[in-house]
């Protein structure tokens, strides 16, 4: 098993790269790419953690040997957002990064899985799955934008409001990964009941999570360890899912566009990425009409990316 991260040197890049090295399987390889300087010397600090998963770091032009021979390769290069900015506000930096990466994914590694978390993720999919259309290498079941963190978000909200163990609760989190996009399905936690205002708070919330860290952080950035946690969860998740195993995820991946082209809701893994994307079940009404009104942005956000890579 190899994993390419593109972005390795940034805050979410490090944070992933030390839970993978700690956590991916025995003989897997580990490859670190960034323009910045430092990445080789990511590289060799992480190399001196003793488990058998190698690990090497390349700067600006080794990404082609970064990416030859990978299976998963996981995106967080790119520019945060800071206290002001919404997700949307990063597309000018990112989506030019994004082209240029998942191009090189196409030439060297045109049948790895690949995980986008450069935001905003609602674009960045749709111009990730428009250049391997055109490197004629694209297949829907294995570009994933990674959304684990507002479901783990999701979890550790609905625990601490009701005084539970996170790891007893289950939430889907469905749609895109911004603002109103992101919808918690509450009614479907189990064993949980919320009022209407605790739907309303923590649906808000949740939608607003990444806002209450850009926040905290004061001009420092986003998250990077939250994030770096929900992104190897994720790669792990396909890990375990190339090796055979069954596995579910949630994640914004191309399904049947009866909501949107992308959507995010739970898929079932397997060696060659999606195997099924399962149904969402019945939503309260609240949810109904959540779903209804964001469903115009997200297509925008997706025609935007759409447009960007055709132009
Ligand atoms: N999907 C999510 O849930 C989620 C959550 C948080 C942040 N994000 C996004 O992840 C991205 C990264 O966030 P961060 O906090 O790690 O930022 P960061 O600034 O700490 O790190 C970004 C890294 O990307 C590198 N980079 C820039 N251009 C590159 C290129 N062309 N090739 C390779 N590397 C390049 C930079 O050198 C830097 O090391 C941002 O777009 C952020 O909005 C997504």
């Amino acid at each position: 098993m190899k994993v390419a991260v593109l972005g390795a040197a940034g805050g979410i890049g490090q944070a992933l790269s030390l839970l993978l090295k700690t956590q991916l399987p025995a003989g897997s390889d580990l490859a670190l790419f960034d323009i910045a300087p430092v990445t080789p010397g990511v590289a060799v600090d992480l190399s001196h953690i003793p488990t058998a998963v190698s690990i090497k770091g390349y700067g600006e032009d080794g990404l082609a040997t970064a990416l030859q021979g990978a299976d998963i390769v996981l995106i967080p290069a790119g520019v945060p957002r800071k206290p002001g900015m919404d997700r949307s506000d990063l597309f000018n930096m990112n989506a030019g990064i994004i082209k240029n990466l998942v191009e090189a994914c196409a030439d060297n590694c045109p049948e790895a899985c690949i995980g986008i978390i450069t935001n905003p993720v609602n674009t960045t999919v749709a111009i990730a799955a428009e250049v391997l259309k055109k490197k004629g290498v694209y297949d829907k079941n294995k570009l994933f934008g990674v959304t684990t963190l507002d479901v783990i978000r999701a979890e550790t909200f609905v625990a601490e409001l009701k005084g539970k163990n996170p790891a007893d609760i289950h939430v889907p989190v469905i749609g895109g990964h911004s603002g109103t996009t992101i919808l918690p399905l509450l009614s479907q936690v189990e064993g949980i009941e919320f009022s209407q205002d605790e739907v309303e708070q923590l649906t808000h919330r949740i939608q607003n999570a990444g806002t209450e860290v850009v926040e905290a952080k004061a001009g420092g950035g986003s998250a990077t360890l939250s994030m770096g946690q929900a992104a190897a969860r994720f790669c792990l998740s396909l890990a375990r899912a190339k090796q055979g195993e069954a596995v579910t995820e949630y994640a914004y991946v191309e399904g049947d566009g009866s909501d949107a082209p992308f959507f995010a809701q739970a898929v079932k893994l397997g060696k060659d990425g999606v195997v099924e994307i399962l149904p969402y079940g019945q939503l309260s009404d609240f949810e109904a009409k959540a779903k209804a009104d964001m469903l115009d942005g997200l297509k925008g956000d997706i025609q935007t990316g759409i447009e960007f890579a055709n132009q």
